[in-house]
């Protein structure tokens, strides 16, 4: 291990970045460089990467061409609190391809993108309530992580996964679960009149909708006049072009992004109807339902000129199914090894997402989840890192760089630590 290395100790609590990807000492590094499908560390050592940066590099590390507008873009300058080209290039690039886009206000993060997103929807109805799925990651925010981590609870007074959050603003957040129709639309039935916002994520993680779940969601808002809130993060330029709202064809009324359109860089939006994304216009400042955004690096060139580069290659014919294809591999490789060994895991995913569950349940939403052994989920993250196959704690990333031969790396490295986990008396 390097002095550097070491002094990270000294430096970050715990020793880590604090993201929810923790290593024990004996399995941390630097890493020097990416490149396509593979991470390097400062000894040279390769790494498989199905992290990807947790999602963002969905061409690879170092695509050429948006290396090329980054180097292109950095010599003009790399922040300056003004529109530029690129900035205006990224913007109606995501406006047009976002099913529900009309207009679109540029964050850093995606936590912001989700956060603003529910002060814009209390903002237009006057309303404080938000319903959120249990289980639903949107970024750290204290709403957000009401019932992140849920097991059984009560939808109006669900567990808060963090220290630190008040009581009053976790109050204002009901919980249903995820696939649920019935659930949502009773808790809509009681307390409708107070939400101003349903907010998910398409795909739970990994975990597809429902037929009907969607569209039904949408109806539940149209009904009770509140607003429908994809947070697209992971879904969006991912499972299609127009992500999540062009493959299930249901329209919020606005979509948060992040991750690919800041190609590699960090930048997110909050995107979709025009009546609620003005309530954020400077001229309207004195208004009683004006929503203040500001930040020193929002929509930031760099990120920009990145996301807009990586737009336009996922534009080019064939990426999606490109995508599609390489998740698909995946999963039946991993069902297959699955078998072979045989023990009782569910592989799930959609388009180049997936993740392994150690339970015999069909995963429908986060109670499977959280009966699921996430104990044993931690191990084969832990011995995939040894075997230098990384994953995050939530899901494999692919991406158009990753091809036949890291496939079928990545199944001989799960074939291996699962059979060693059953050697061991895990499995
Ligand atoms: C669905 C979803 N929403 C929001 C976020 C938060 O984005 P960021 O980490 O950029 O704040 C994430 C991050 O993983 C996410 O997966």
């Amino acid at each position: 291990m390097s002095a550097l290395l070491d002094s990270l100790d000294d430096s970050l609590p715990g020793g880590e970045l604090g993201t929810l990807l923790s290593y024990p000492p004996e399995l941390r590094f630097l890493a020097a460089r990416g490149m396509g499908s593979k991470l390097y560390d400062e000894d040279g050592n390769e790494y498989l990467d199905l992290l990807m940066g947790s999602g963002p590099l969905i061409l690879g590390h170092c695509h050429p061409a948006v290396m090329a507008a980054a180097k292109a873009q950095l010599e003009q300058c790399s922040t300056c609190y003004q529109p530029t080209a690129s900035i205006a290039e990224l913007a109606s690039l995501i406006v047009s391809a976002s099913p529900c886009g009309e207009k679109l206000r540029f964050v850093t993060t995606g936590a912001e993108a989700t956060y603003y997103a529910l002060r814009l929807a209390r903002a237009f109805t006057d309303r404080e309530k938000i319903v959120k799925c249990a289980g639903a990651y949107h970024g750290c925010h204290d709403y957000s992580l009401v019932g992140f981590m849920a097991g059984d609870y009560d939808p109006l007074a669900a567990p808060v996964n963090s220290a630190g959050i008040p009581e009053g603003s976790s109050r204002t957040v009901m919980l249903s679960d995820f696939n649920d129709l019935d659930m949502a639309a009773d808790l809509m039935q009681q307390h409708g009149d107070s939400v101003a916002a349903i907010i998910l994520e398409p795909i739970l993680g990994v975990v597809p909708p429902r037929d009907g779940f969607l569209q039904g969601l949408r109806a539940l808002a149209d009904k009770y006049g509140c607003l429908l809130i994809f947070d697209e993060m992971i879904t969006g330029f991912r499972l299609a072009w127009g992500g999540a709202q062009e493959a299930f064809g249901v329209i919020p009324d606005l979509a948060c992004y992040g991750k690919i359109i800041g190609g590699g860089y960090p930048t997110a939006a909050v995107c979709g109807r025009e009546d609620v994304l003005n309530l954020s216009v400077f001229a309207n400042r004195a208004n009683p339902d004006y929503v203040l955004f500001s930040g020193t690096f929002y929509a930031n060139p760099m990120a920009a000129a990145a996301g807009a580069a990586t737009l336009r290659e996922l534009a080019k014919p064939g990426m999606f199914d490109r995508l599609n294809q390489v998740g698909e591999a995946i999963r039946s490789g991993l069902r297959d090894v699955i078998d072979e060994i045989g023990i009782s895991a569910q592989v799930v995913g959609t388009g180049p997402v997936y993740n392994v569950f150690f339970t015999d349940q069909p995963i429908v939403n986060h109670r499977q989840i959280m009966s699921s052994r996430m104990d044993l989920s931690r191990d084969l993250l832990l011995r995939l890192a040894r075997e230098r196959v990384l994953i995050s704690s939530s899901k494999g990333w692919l991406s158009t760089a990753h091809d036949e031969a890291d496939i079928q790396q990545a199944t001989d490295a799960y074939r291996k630590c699962l059979s060693d986990m059953v050697e061991a008396g895990l499995l």
